[in-house]
């Protein structure tokens, strides 16, 4: 049981399009190890998702909400429920999916509505990045974008998976050592809340 007396709960956002690839392999691993640890884990797969871009129409800074109705406002609340946010993304053309990128975008919304603010400050989240290519300074760009975007909310970014030269969608799923970092960042996220 956490120190508050209620279970941590972690939000999974599976940003790859493959629901069985290596990015997903790897948060089911960082989900699984957070449940070890007593936390409740809940799981949101993207792409099943109809999440638009946003429109930067700015309607958010006037009424706090956005003119686009679609699955973003169940997210956003189970974004404030949760202590811990564990997102995973492939790398594609040195940033993160177009899927993860279009949630992200709409956080804006979020963001501008002072009630919905409480989803960011304070909380952790982790990132785990899968890329075909052997050096994992390839996803510098996506672990930039999020280290300044989680300083920006006030977010810690508690841990982070890198999985370089996986490009089938089971190869992570071969490689101990992408197993143990998973396990790793799941238990560190949800440590000592
Ligand atoms: C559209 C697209 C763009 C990609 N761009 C890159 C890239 O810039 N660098 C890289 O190392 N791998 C790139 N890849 C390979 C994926 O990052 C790699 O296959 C990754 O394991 C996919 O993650 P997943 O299995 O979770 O879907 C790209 C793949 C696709 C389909």
């Amino acid at each position: 049981m956490a120190k508050s007396g209620q279970k941590p709960r972690v939000l999974g956002v599976f940003g790859s399009p493959r629901r069985d690839g290596n990015s997903a392999t790897l948060l089911e691993e960082v989900l699984g190890a957070a449940e070890q640890q007593g936390a409740t884990v809940e799981r949101v797969v993207l792409a099943d998702k109809t999440i638009a871009p946003c429109r930067a129409c700015d309607a958010c800074l006037k009424t706090g909400v956005c003119v686009q109705h679609d699955d973003m406002q169940e997210l956003v609340d189970r974004m404030v429920e949760s202590n811990v946010w564990a997102l995973a993304t492939p790398v594609y053309w040195w940033g993160p999916s177009a899927q993860l990128k279009t949630f992200v975008d709409r956080w804006y919304g979020a963001w501008h509505n002072p009630a919905h603010r409480a989803a960011f400050a304070g909380k952790r989240a982790v990132l785990v990045a899968s890329m075909g290519d052997s050096d994992p300074a390839t996803a510098r760009h996506v672990v930039g974008m999020f280290q300044d975007a989680f300083a920006y909310v006030g977010m810690t970014l508690a841990a982070t998976v890198l999985a370089p030269n996986v490009s089938n969608r089971s190869d992570a799923s071969k490689r101990a050592e992408l197993i143990d970092a998973a396990r790793a960042a799941g238990r560190e996220a949800v440590a000592d809340l």
